[in-house]
């Protein structure tokens, strides 16, 4: 069971679109997924249609079982049309109560020690987080085997990602600690991204320059996007021929390829 959180302390990136549309894919792809929404907010539980409830909240502080937190998405809801999906898509909900999960929490292994219940149930873990840093999200770097960073090619979207990289850090002397290995960062994805723009084109070398093939292809801004929420499915289900699907499954395979190879 491989663990990947989408991080990114700017708000606004495309954390939520990414981390649901790879969770979908790897799903669609054939493997058994479980999406962890870990932001108050509940984005990723809302984008895939379901209600916001205290999934991880339960979890983590009232320590509910896993069987009764999480929920099975329907595969017409996320699969490409004509495909049958092989694998599962399962998701942790969160709510508004998952602000409070910080201060209701001392041990810093709670994240880990839950996910531990799920190693022979699951193939993947994808969490989605909140743009500001807290107590959960060091948890979640104890439990974390990879970190995709997505990014706006924007100074701001950038100075998230510095941000973020700086509290990785931190978080891996905590991990060294304990003899835990490394947290890889699997990619950095520049999100919503126009190459007509000089700000954009200009900003994606930079991000090129400093971190070289880190840096995924860019993910273009399109309308597509936006009617995938209003309809809460992804890309890839309500228009799987559009450019913006063929990214996404691109995105996919990528992440796919890496889990496998690092
Ligand atoms: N490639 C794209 N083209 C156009 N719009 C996009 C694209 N990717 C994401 N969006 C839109 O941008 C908005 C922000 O994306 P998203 O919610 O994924 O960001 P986030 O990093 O999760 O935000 P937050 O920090 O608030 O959790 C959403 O409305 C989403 O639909
Ligand atoms: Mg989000």
């Amino acid at each position: 069971m491989k663990v990947i959180t989408l991080l990114n302390e700017k708000g606004g990136v495309g954390k939520t679109t990414l981390a649901t549309h790879i969770a979908a894919g790897l799903a669609v792809k054939g493997h058994r997924v479980i999406l962890v929404d870990s932001d108050p907010q509940g984005h990723a539980t809302v984008v895939l249609g379901l209600p916001k409830e205290p999934g991880i909240y339960n979890l983590l502080v009232r320590e509910a079982p896993f069987k009764e937190t999480m929920r099975i998405i329907p595969p017409e809801q996320y699969g490409i049309p004509g495909e049958q999906v092989t694998g599962q898509l399962c998701i942790v909900p969160s709510n508004i109560e998952t602000r409070n999960i910080a201060n209701s929490i001392s041990d810093a292994f709670a994240v880990s020690d839950r996910l531990s219940e799920l190693e022979s149930f699951f193939d993947f873990v994808i969490f989605d987080t909140s743009p500001t840093p807290s107590l959960l999200h060091g948890s979640i770097y104890l439990a974390t085997d990879y970190i995709i960073y997505p990014t706006k090619c924007e100074y701001l979207s950038f100075d998230g990602l510095v941000e973020s990289i700086k509290h990785r850090e931190a978080a891996q002397a905590h991990r060294d600690k304990w003899n835990l290995g490394p947290i890889e960062v699997m990619g950095i994805v520049p999100t919503m991204y126009r190459n007509q723009t000089i700000e954009h084109s200009e900003n994606l070398k930079e991000l090129r320059a400093q971190f070289g093939s880190l840096v995924w292809p860019p993910i273009h801004q399109r309308t597509i996007w936006a009617e995938a929420v209003t309809m809460r499915q992804p890309v890839f289900a309500i228009a799987p021929q559009t450019k913006a699907a063929v990214e996404a499954l691109a995105l996919v395979d990528r992440v796919q390829g890496a889990a496998v190879h690092v």
